[in-house]
């Protein structure tokens, strides 16, 4: 599930490459998705394909004219892969797997992609038998010595009736995969460690305290350091979302348990991020049974929860960038700088939770980025795009961080 539509890939420009196998049905989609976020797709089908899904088809999903014969003039062998920002070649039937590990190029998918030095990423879909079979894992192997990036085909029902590997991976991990190969690998040196969403503190059986927190942010923050090339663990209060693919996740409930799972990882990190809404409070005694109405309101006792990021801020490395965010409806500046100062923290992020579109909940945010010498207020972006921006600021302070520290460069 895809949370929202970034710019990212606005302009690219993509040759999307069909071959023959049932699930051509489903490139359809994906040239309709990619040409929603703006990209520019050509399609390239073998013969094979245009049997399971018509060149006008995709002529119409993509805006642009559908190319499959070699000879159709115009050397678009050369022409049409020297022009390209990615290919991708979804469903790579074991056919095509076979030709392009071989080098043929007597169609012009094969033709173009030999031709190719942009980077090519493919997604196998077939029988189970065919991909366990020895000749297509020799044929993916020499592949991914070429240096294209495979995206393994997942297991379920196939259209053959049988159960077992071989259906095209999902779209959202296909598309995080491309963004991935699109992105600057600036963030490549780097282990990251994110806190995302709620707590949620019990009171009874039956009732928790908690917040609003969706965990968008977290998640867009989890995802783009993980296409920019960092390894990231992301540490989860409960949330309704689909982990970010290839990102260590480590789901949590209370404060308590977050703080465990923060103290676990925080060592091992070279950027550490707190966009967790952690509770500052937890009801003092957890009441076994549910709690019953009575004639009198009931006293709720609380008890405070550990502040992770103070605690963060004592502990951590010299070289280690510390970035907290801060929840604010009123006096937004000084009261982050309060926390930057209060914290320890390297950088303190900023955000309205009382504005439609910001904090809590919504697909966008306008955050504040405040350091000991800067506060520098962003324009409203989706949040894989503050999440980037946040990135960018934080390889810089990273960066003189690491100079003032003498370690290894960024
Ligand atoms: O998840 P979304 O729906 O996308 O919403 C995003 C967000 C609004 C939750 C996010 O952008 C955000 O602001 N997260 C921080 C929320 C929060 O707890 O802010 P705070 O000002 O109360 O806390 C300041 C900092 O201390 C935060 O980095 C927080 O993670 C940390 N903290 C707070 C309390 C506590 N006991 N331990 C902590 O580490």
């Amino acid at each position: 599930m895809i949370i929202e539509q970034t710019t990212l890939l606005r302009g690219k420009k993509i040759l999307f490459g069909v071959s023959g196998s049932i699930a051509a049905f489903k490139a359809a989609g994906w040239v309709s998705s990619l040409t929603k976020e703006e990209a520019q797709v050509t399609v390239v089908m073998t013969a094979a394909a245009t049997r399971f899904v018509t060149p006008l088809t995709f002529a119409a999903l993509s805006g642009n004219e559908v190319q499959s014969d070699i000879f159709a003039g115009g050397m678009a062998h050369i022409a049409l892969p020297a022009a390209v920002d990615a290919v991708l070649i979804a469903p790579a039937t074991a056919q095509t797997v076979a030709r392009l590990a071989y080098g043929f190029a007597d169609d012009l998918l094969s033709a173009a992609v030999l031709a190719c030095s942009s980077p090519v990423l493919i997604c196998p879909a077939m029988n189970s038998k065919m991909l366990t079979h020895p000749a297509t894992q020799r044929n993916l192997a020499t592949l991914r010595e070429f240096g294209y990036t495979i995206v393994e085909p997942e297991s379920g029902r196939l259209a053959c009736g049988e159960e077992g590997a071989g259906r095209l991976a999902a779209w959202d991990t296909v598309r995080e995969t491309l963004l991935g190969l699109l992105a600057t690998q600036d963030m490549a040196e780097q282990q990251v460690l994110i806190t995302a969403g709620p707590t949620r503190e019990p009171l009874d059986p039956a009732r928790f305290l908690s917040n609003r927190s969706s965990g968008k942010m977290g998640y867009a923050l989890a995802r783009t350091a993980k296409r920019r090339g960092a390894a990231v663990t992301l540490i989860s209060g409960p949330v309704a979302l689909e982990p970010p693919p290839g990102v260590a996740v480590i789901h949590v409930e209370t404060a308590l348990e977050m703080a465990e799972a923060v103290s676990r990882s925080a060592a091992a990190a070279s950027i550490v991020v707190k966009a967790a809404a952690v509770a500052d409070f937890r009801a003092a005694a957890f009441s076994a049974h549910k709690i019953k109405k009575t004639v009198t309101e009931p006293l709720l006792e609380l008890a405070a929860n550990p502040d992770i990021l103070a605690s963060l801020g004592r502990n951590r490395r010299p070289d280690q960038l510390l970035i907290g965010f801060a929840a604010e409806s009123d006096s937004h500046e000084a009261e982050g700088r309060r926390k930057l100062l209060a914290k320890k923290a390297d950088l303190i992020v900023v955000n309205d939770i009382l504005g439609k579109n910001t904090g809590f909940e919504a697909d966008t945010n306008q955050v504040t980025l405040i350091t000991l010498e800067t506060a520098e207020t962003l324009e409203l972006l989706s949040k894989e795009e503050t999440a980037d921006r946040i990135w960018d600021k934080a390889i810089t302070l990273l960066h003189s961080k690491r100079m003032k520290h003498g370690t290894e460069q960024v």
